[in-house]
């Protein structure tokens, strides 16, 4: 059922205790839905990020000068006072608890939603929530449940235990999001074990899906949207590369995919670097490539702040006035931060699987209602994602009559084929992994916004990372 924004009530409870704030977060839903979301987390003066089972509720607690044990202490104390007021205050809206009926389809969504992918997670979590506005959320007689557990990035230890909280606690059926590569490396064990439905709604290093034979990707992988890239390279005249990508896997996988067709297709490869993932400084790699002065760098880096760090330090180097030409997956030229780029864009060419300037009336139709739903945030890659995933969801619980058993589920992902936003879907019956369209994009200026305007398409394209 899609319940409007405005009808969120949202209560924010904030607690003080030596260098501990505590707060907790009430989500009451009016108007239909009754639920209620109780969320505690710990924020210390500094530190890292820890889990602590939270019982009701989830915790999410910060290790500071003082140690995660302390932090307990407190936790213990306060969250008991914590929680009854909150029944308290959830009992006198009149809300029911957030209590679960038998026959419920619980999707444990695992994703980024604090930190620096935090975009990932809200994004992927939108184009979720629109399908199931738009759609319902019963299939059949099973009502379709989200629970969301924050990851905060590349933290494969928190995405652990929040899958195991979801599978032994929650009794989830299915699990879901996974915005990076290594929160899904983490999971797939479990998801092996336990036979628990596994959908990738970002992670796209090519070998996640053999980690587990419960996984089925709708989104894609790197070496599928490299290999377009260095086609289209040698295709323009790019006879030099030199390849700058993160340092993890579809950093890794991009890399060789580019470098692999490249140079078949008789590329030459002029140097290569890998940059770390967290907080990297691009200046020294951009003046090593600067130096070395190839046709084209071709890069690959996480979506979000990094696309925007490293066409600045390109411009601001001057690489493009040196011919240096700018060629990378799309993930660069991401719409959730295309305006944040602004005009220094304008002609970056990318190979990718969505744009919101695709034209197609599924589309049409999914961009307007996502601009309806969110009107500052634009739609990309992973909400297309998020949305894909439900879709999958919905029509394997329609195949199975609601049987959402890891072998049941899994046999009726494999082979079928929709109309996404994007395009044409399938999901391959050999590899569970998506075989799409993809699309050589140009950003140019679309009514005054900047847009990834797709010149070339290649066809039902499968990952070329599998055997
Ligand atoms: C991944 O972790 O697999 C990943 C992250 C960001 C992207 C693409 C892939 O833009």
């Amino acid at each position: 059922m899609f319940i409007p924004r405005t009808f969120q009530r949202s209560l924010t409870f904030a607690f003080n205790a030596g260098s501990i704030s505590l707060q907790t977060r009430l989500c009451v839903v009016h108007g239909g839905l009754r639920k209620v979301e109780l969320q505690v987390f710990i924020f210390p003066l500094a530190g890292r990020a820890h889990d602590v089972p939270g019982g009701s509720c989830g915790y999410r607690c910060l290790d500071g000068p003082n140690g995660l044990e302390s932090n307990k202490k407190y936790l213990g104390e306060l969250s008991m006072r914590i929680n009854k007021t909150l029944v308290a205050i959830a009992l006198a809206l009149g809300a029911t608890s957030s209590a679960y009926a038998a026959n419920d389809l619980k999707v444990g969504m695992i994703l980024p939603m604090s930190g620096p992918f935090a975009d990932y997670g809200m994004q992927i979590l939108n184009g979720a929530r629109l399908y199931i506005a738009e759609h319902g959320d019963k299939v059949g007689d099973r009502k379709i449940n989200l629970i969301v557990k924050d990851d905060t990035g590349v933290a494969p230890e928190i995405s652990k235990r929040a899958a195991q909280e979801l599978v032994v606690n929650e009794k989830a059926d299915i699990l879901a999001g996974f915005g990076l590569t290594p929160s899904s490396f983490a999971v797939a064990p479990l998801s092996a074990q336990a036979k628990v439905p596994m959908i990738i709604m970002n992670a796209a290093t090519s070998v996640v899906t053999e980690k587990s034979p419960y996984i089925v990707r709708v989104s894609m992988t790197l070496p599928q949207n490299s290999a377009p890239m260095a086609t289209w390279a040698l295709k323009n005249g790019i006879k030099k590369v030199y390849t700058v990508v993160a340092d993890f896997g579809p950093g890794h996988d991009a890399e060789k995919q580019f470098t692999k067709t490249f140079t078949e297709g008789g590329g030459k490869i002029v140097g290569a670097v890998r940059t770390p993932v967290k907080s990297p400084d691009f200046a020294p790699f951009l003046q090593k490539v600067k130096d070395t002065r190839p046709d084209a760098v071709f890069l690959f880096v996480p979506a979000g702040e990094q696309g925007v760090a490293f066409l600045k330090g390109y411009k601001e180097r001057g690489l493009d006035k040196d011919g240096i030409k700018l060629i990378s997956t799309g993930d660069l030229t991401d719409e959730d931060v295309l305006n944040a780029m602004g005009d220094p864009a304008i002609g970056v060419v990318t190979s990718f699987h969505y744009s919101e300037d695709h034209k197609s009336p599924e589309n049409k139709s999914y961009t307007q209602a996502y601009h309806k739903a969110h009107p500052n945030v634009r739609p990309n890659f992973m909400s297309v994602a998020g949305y894909d995933g439900m879709h999958l969801i919905y029509s394997v619980l329609k195949k199975t009559n609601g049987d959402a058993t890891g072998d049941k589920f899994v046999a009726a992902a494999k082979g079928m084929s929709w109309e996404s936003p994007r395009g044409p879907i399938t999901i391959d019956p050999k590899t569970r992994d998506i075989i799409q369209n993809v699309y050589i994009r140009k950003v140019e200026k679309v009514d005054g916004v900047l847009q990834n305007v797709e010149i070339d398409t290649i066809p039902n394209f499968r990952d070329p990372g599998k055997p």
